[in-house]
């Protein structure tokens, strides 16, 4: 492995994006957001504690032969670098530093490399605004993914306000997650129509606090929009994500560039 000058340059970085099922890593080309060669992706191990996960993302930066900075996402709220909340990861992420954590695994012959660690949807939503659609970074966005959870970044003029989280807002008696994600979509063999009224219902109670101007969807119901988003009444503009999978790590190598640290 060659540590070259490029490694630490300001337009390429590297981010990991990881998941309950799987971990994406890629170089990212921070003028364009488009990868830079492959995506390499592996299985999350299990159980996904911190140590495993940390040695999994050693093994993958090994593959890529990557010794300089590097971003990572998890989906948990990422308050001081320490992760506090654990929704849908393994609970014994719950008070894990992982600055602390990433550091010590990532580090090459005993040298600790820059590491920004940030939520998962907080880092789909910054890199939504910095490489999608021109027009997402002007006000308010609200940027939502649908998956096994909800996850949200709420933006201003481009810049987060992160951790918040709103797929737990109490909705309408439980966790928004619990009623309108796309796993329970599937688990309750909803139909588009059926799912986007529930959907809808959320929206409209995020409009009422938030009020943004546009909300973008992602999370790989995102990619099917057309069966849903004409469901859709809530006042603001609802559109589907730019970046799709690629937002989390595009996310993550921009936050180490800018020395991101929620
Ligand atoms: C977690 C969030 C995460 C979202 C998407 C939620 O259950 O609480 O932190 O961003 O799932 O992964």
């Amino acid at each position: 492995m060659t540590e070259s000058p490029t490694q630490e340059s300001a337009n390429i970085g590297y981010g990991v994006d990881i998941g309950g099922s799987g971990i994406k890593g890629a170089l990212v080309n921070l003028d364009t957001g488009e990868f830079i060669g492959d995506r390499i992706r592996v299985d999350t191990p299990r159980p996904a504690t911190p140590g495993a996960v940390a040695d999994t993302v050693a093994a993958l930066l090994n593959d890529a032969e990557w010794t300089g900075p590097v971003g990572l996402t998890v989906p948990a709220v990422v308050r001081n670098q320490v992760a506090v909340t654990a929704a849908n990861i393994d609970p014994a992420w719950i008070g894990t530093d992982c600055q602390e954590l990433f550091g010590e695994r990532l580090a090459v012959d005993g040298r600790r490399r820059t590491i920004s660690v940030l939520n998962d949807a907080d880092a789909a939503g910054m890199a939504e605004a910095a490489y999608g659609d021109a027009s997402t970074d002007q006000g308010t966005v609200l940027f939502l993914t649908f998956g096994t959870g909800i996850g949200s970044a709420l933006l201003y003029n481009g810049s987060l306000f992160p951790n918040t989280e709103l797929g737990h807002l109490n909705f309408p008696a439980m966790d928004a997650e619990k009623w309108a994600s796309s796993a329970v979509r599937d688990r309750e063999d909803l139909s588009y129509k059926e799912w986007a009224r529930r959907v809808d219902r959320v929206l409209h109670e995020y409009v009422r606090i938030l009020n943004p101007a546009r909300i973008i969807v992602g999370g790989g119901i995102s990619k099917k929009h057309h069966k849903w988003l004409p469901e859709l009444t809530v006042d603001a503009e609802v559109v589907p994500a730019a970046l799709l999978n690629r937002a989390g790590i595009v996310g993550a190598a921009v936050a180490v560039r800018d020395k991101m640290r929620p």
